[in-house]
């Protein structure tokens, strides 16, 4: 059942929910997350249940603010701190050291934790009655069935995880696709999973350089596992491939050709580029990229899922640019494209 998020009465249902130990559908700017009380274990049972996900994949806790973070982390390096600071509450996830007595079903059995503070105001709403109920944080994963698109609305929600589940409505998310996630374990700051925060930008929020996940500097780790750095994921139902802007023309063209020989069943294909392409078959469903990478990342899932309702087998996407502020949506292209 959806509530309207904006309703005082509806976070009340959501908190008794929680603390019933039930899953509830919570908006976030990035896309929505299927919550539940971080720190009870058969709830938290019940997210990778719901989800069908591996309980080795840890889940992400939120928190109502940077004050809550010492109930699940351990110890907090300055350049973490400055992370928070600057970009919290906002789509940045940080995984720090876990205190070794809080939150080990969450972590999935690493010893850190993955912790954000979302700057949703229905999700900051909820967690701040959390909070006041002695629920320190909810473990929240993207609300979607394991390896599929995360949702961006919640209907899309509900479509996931069936009506029996209470969903907060928050509207259509403004970020669009999930947190940047930066490893603090390891010494220095390593970015797991990009997002719509630029390199530059936590870069000089950290006051040193993010690394890449297998830069030969760092200290050794177990290797976290993150679900959204499997080479599939993301994955709508139709099959999609990446071009660059000639090669999409000359595959519209060759549709186009082959459309008007074929007699009967027409295979529909979805286009989503920034260049128009020239084609006069309706078999060719064209939708127009933003040239702008905010706004892609915006409507990227919604699109994508809109194609898969549309029946689309295939769907070609022109490859975005190769500029940083595109990282996040590019990363997402091509697990969806694996
Ligand atoms: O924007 C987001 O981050 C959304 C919203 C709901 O907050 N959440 C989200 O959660 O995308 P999820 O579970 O779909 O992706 C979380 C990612 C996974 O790839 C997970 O493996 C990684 O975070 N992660 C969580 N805790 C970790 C840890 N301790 N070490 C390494 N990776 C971790
Ligand atoms: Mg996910």
């Amino acid at each position: 059942m959806i509530l309207s998020g904006d309703r005082p009465e509806s976070i009340a249902d959501a908190v008794r929910a929680l603390a019933a130990g039930e899953l509830v559908g919570m908006p976030t700017e990035t896309v929505y997350g299927l919550a539940a009380d971080a720190c009870n274990d058969v709830a938290v049972a019940k997210i990778f249940s719901a989800k069908g996900r591996p309980s080795d994949h840890p889940l992400i806790v939120h928190v109502a603010n940077a004050a809550e973070v010492s109930q699940f982390a351990q110890h907090v390096p300055k350049f973490a701190q400055s992370l928070m600071d600057v970009f919290w509450p906002g789509p940045l996830t940080l995984i720090l050291p876990r205190r070794p007595e809080v939150g080990a079903t969450c972590a999935g059995g690493q010893d850190s934790i993955g912790l954000r503070c979302p700057s949703h105001s229905v999700a900051l709403a909820l967690l701040k009655a959390c909070a006041d109920a002695g629920i320190a944080g909810l473990a929240a994963p993207s609300a979607n069935q394991f390896g599929r698109i995360s949702p961006t609305t919640a209907a899309h929600v509900q479509a996931e995880m069936g009506d029996d589940l209470l969903i907060l409505d928050g509207g259509a998310c403004t970020v669009g696709i999930e947190s940047t996630i930066i490893d603090c374990t390891r010494g220095a700051p390593v970015l797991l999973r990009p997002g719509v925060l630029t390199r530059a930008q936590l870069a000089s929020a950290c006051g040193c350089p993010v690394l890449e996940r297998d830069a030969p500097t760092l200290q050794a780790t177990a290797g976290p596992r993150a679900s959204g750095t499997l080479a599939s994921h993301y994955a709508p139902n139709a099959t999609l491939r990446l071009m660059d802007a000639q090669a999409l023309q000359a595959a519209a063209t060759l549709l186009e050709a082959e459309m008007r020989a074929a007699k009967i069943g027409a295979p529909k294909v979805a286009l989503y580029s920034r260049v128009p392409v020239a084609s006069s078959t309706p078999s060719l469903l064209q939708r127009r990229m933003p040239n702008d990478a905010a706004q892609t990342a915006r409507e990227l899932f919604a699109v994508l899922r809109d194609f898969d309702a549309r029946g689309v087998k295939l769907i070609w996407v022109e490859t975005p640019p190769a500029s940083s502020d595109w990282d996040g949506v590019r990363d997402r292209l091509q697990r969806a494209a694996s």
